[in-house]
């Protein structure tokens, strides 16, 4: 049994057991900035920190896929201001990512409706989807104006056509197809949901995906979800004994 990153006296990783595919719910970025008298784009600066530093935390851990929830289709609904600073953090992470794409070796994904986007960050995203084709390390999936409801309507109207057009038949749909019509096309369900922030609910994140999922919810807020943390809640799903609806 390989062993990872071994403490004095605390349990640790096994690395034959890692979740192949982490999922994290951002959460709690304002609280954050608030707690220090800093703006909110102070914590979403904090939190795009966190998120780049826990990719290469987990990257280097062994997790095949990683997951984030950057923005819902319902976080348009925030002050002008505070999106467009979401927006400009995520252009400078296109930016870097570009430049890093090839020694990094991930495979960056964007998933939800990208069309309302700036063409800019629409050029960026297609960029780097171009030049991680070429990688085969972790996947890191950004999801972006992205709601579980949404996707699923989506792989509902492409089926729906494929069966008005002749191309399938009713009975040909079954979990695989739904599977292959989401963003989340290719990718295993998400093992384990992080959710920091204290909220305990998933917000529309990855509704179909997340059905055998374990869920880990902590008051913890984004930014301080240390890799010490990350590795805490790890080693707390290793010790879980999951079901999936038998016995
Ligand atoms: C939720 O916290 C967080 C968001 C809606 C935005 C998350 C976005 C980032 C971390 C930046 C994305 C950039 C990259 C590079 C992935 P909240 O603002 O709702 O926190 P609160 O509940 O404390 O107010």
């Amino acid at each position: 049994m390989k062993k990872l990153f071994a403490k004095k006296n605390t349990a640790i990783i096994d690395k034959d057991r890692l979740p192949k595919h982490i999922a994290i719910i951002m959460d709690g970025n304002g609280r954050w900035a608030k707690k220090r008298g800093l703006a909110r784009s102070a914590g979403h600066y904090a939190g795009s920190e966190r998120f780049r530093s826990a990719a290469k935390y987990l990257q280097k851990l062994g997790v095949e896929h990683f997951t984030v929830y950057a923005f819902s289709t319902e976080n348009w609904k925030r002050p002008e201001d505070e999106v467009s600073g979401i927006f400009s953090l995520l252009e400078k992470y296109l930016y870097e990512a570009i430049d890093d794409l090839k020694d990094d070796n991930i495979v960056l994904s964007f998933w939800g409706d990208l069309s309302p986007l700036s063409p800019k960050l629409v050029e960026l995203i297609e960029q780097t989807d171009r030049l991680s084709a070429k990688n085969d390390g972790m996947h890191v999936n950004i999801c972006l104006n992205y709601g579980g409801r949404a996707e699923i309507v989506r792989a509902v109207r492409s089926v729906a056509e494929d069966c008005a057009s002749g191309a399938i038949d009713v009975s040909d749909i079954d979990d695989k197809l739904i599977d292959s019509r989401l963003y989340s096309k290719n990718t295993p369900p998400p093992d384990l949901l992080i959710r920091p922030g204290g909220e305990t609910r998933i917000s529309n994140f990855l509704l179909w995906q997340l059905a055998y999922s374990e869920m880990y919810f902590t008051d913890t807020l984004w930014p301080d979800l240390t890799d010490d943390k990350l590795e805490k809640i790890i080693i707390d799903f290793q010790q879980r004994n999951r079901r999936y609806g038998g016995l």
